[in-house]
């Protein structure tokens, strides 16, 4: 149990008189783990922050294969933490060093299959981003390879720790406050993909696609809402405003900017995805309805207003019992640390597992289910066909993972 702190004290100008000897409520806990981090673009400097922020580890060196990230990920740090750093000169030498605890993997998604096997020969904890590779074979390829390691692989499908889904799952899953659950609606509407090194994210060969890249964390909490394994899947949608006109070392553009996908799970729970990236804000919302009561979850961040991001749950029960709605937040720093606070509490369960605690973070097989849903979605985007999970599963060599 990690002890109580008080942040706002602790940096309170009027506290700044107690001596550190003297401190209980606003010590920081000694780093335990040492982090070494592979990529350090958006992500990967939040992941930086986010470490220093929790505390429980430190970041002890950085690797990236662009000398400028690499500089900004350290100007950056030196910004909030006095702590040394190591700039790596390559994965191997990071992977080598008897200082290094665990690693973080979070260069872009088409790296992720060939620098997660590198990482594999240090036998150290390793975190990776999502989506854990670009496409169904790697994915597979990498639950395998993960089964078999000597240490864990955490994804880093984190949206399952915003505020408002922690609160969404303990009322569908624990409570049980709507009954058994029937349909399921998500939605995600936001501005455009943002620049990125190298525009990786613009080419779906780099990133596995709109779908697979983004849209994988929704996958991954409508599967564990809907507590069951998807069956059919059908998706529409394509590229109709964004980055037309995008030419990137000679190449154009070519990823999605907008989708519709339903799918059916084996449960009969039946589930429905929207996505548009041609919106002046973020607005994300989550319809869940069972037997006994509805559930909504929305979830608004408009930068245009500058204004930090808000997110409510309601649950309406007719007469079968008590409806609310409340606002629903993390103390402020760690809202703001990145994600809604989902990665700071994505950093706790990393670390519980660096602990031996027992924590929920995302499994390899749970990144891979996300992967598949996105990829039969993907699929159908493409042929205008439903897709059969089982026999994709069967025609993609995965049927071992039917149950
Ligand atoms: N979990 C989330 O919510 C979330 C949010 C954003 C990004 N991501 C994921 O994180 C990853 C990185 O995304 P980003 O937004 O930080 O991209 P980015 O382009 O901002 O940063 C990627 C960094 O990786 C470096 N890099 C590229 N190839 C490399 C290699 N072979 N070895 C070492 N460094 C290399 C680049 O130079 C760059 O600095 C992606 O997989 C993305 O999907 C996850």
């Amino acid at each position: 149990m990690t002890k109580q702190r008080l942040r706002f004290f602790e940096k309170a100008s009027s506290q700044q008189h107690i001596p550190d000897d003297h401190k209980y409520l606003y010590k920081s806990p000694e780093p335990n783990h040492r982090l070494a981090i592979i990529g350090t673009g958006t992500i990967g400097q939040e992941h930086m922050y986010v470490c220093s922020l929790l505390g429980r580890g430190r970041v002890y060196g950085i690797y990236d294969q662009q000398l400028h990230s690499m500089d900004v990920a350290k100007q950056n740090f030196q910004s909030y933490s006095d702590q040394p750093l190591v700039l790596y000169s390559d994965i191997e030498s990071l992977c080598n060093d008897v200082n290094v605890d665990a690693v973080m993997i979070c260069t872009p998604n088409f790296t992720h299959f060939s620098i997660l096997k590198q990482v594999m020969s240090s036998g150290k904890p390793i975190f990776i981003e999502k989506p854990m590779a670009t496409n169904l074979e790697n994915s597979a390829t990498l639950v395998e390879l993960a089964s078999d390691y000597s240490s864990f692989v955490q994804i880093g499908l984190q949206y399952r720790y915003k505020a408002q889904y922690i609160e969404a799952f303990h009322e569908l899953h624990s409570r049980q406050s709507i009954g058994d659950i029937k349909t399921i609606s998500m939605s995600e509407y936001r501005p455009p993909f943002l620049d990125k090194v190298d525009q990786w994210n613009k080419f779906s060969e780099y990133s596995g696609g709109t779908l697979v890249e983004k849209c994988c964390h929704y996958f991954d909490l409508i599967n564990l809402m809907a507590n069951s394994l998807a069956t059919r899947v059908y998706a529409s949608g394509g590229q109709a405003v964004n980055f037309l006109d995008l030419k990137h070392q000679g190449r154009s553009a070519n990823i999605d900017d907008h989708a519709f996908v339903i799918i059916d799970f084996a449960n009969g729970v039946r589930a429905n995805f929207t996505l548009n990236m041609f919106c002046h804000d973020f607005t994300e919302e989550l319809v869940v309805t069972g037997e006994r009561g509805r559930l909504t979850t929305k979830e608004t961040f408009n930068f245009h207003q500058n204004k930090p991001s808000e997110a409510t749950i309601g649950i309406e029960k007719g007469e079968w019992g008590a409806s609310r709605e409340s606002h629903v937040a993390y103390s402020q720093e760690i809202e703001q640390s990145g994600h809604h606070g989902a990665t700071y509490y994505e950093h706790i369960a990393f670390m519980d597992q660096l602990d031996g605690i027992a924590s929920d973070p995302a499994t390899p097989l749970q990144g891979l289910w996300s992967i598949i849903v996105a990829s039969a979605a993907q699929h159908s985007l493409q042929t205008g066909q439903v897709v059969d999970v089982r026999q994709f599963m069967v025609d993609n060599n995965l049927a071992h993972y039917l149950g």
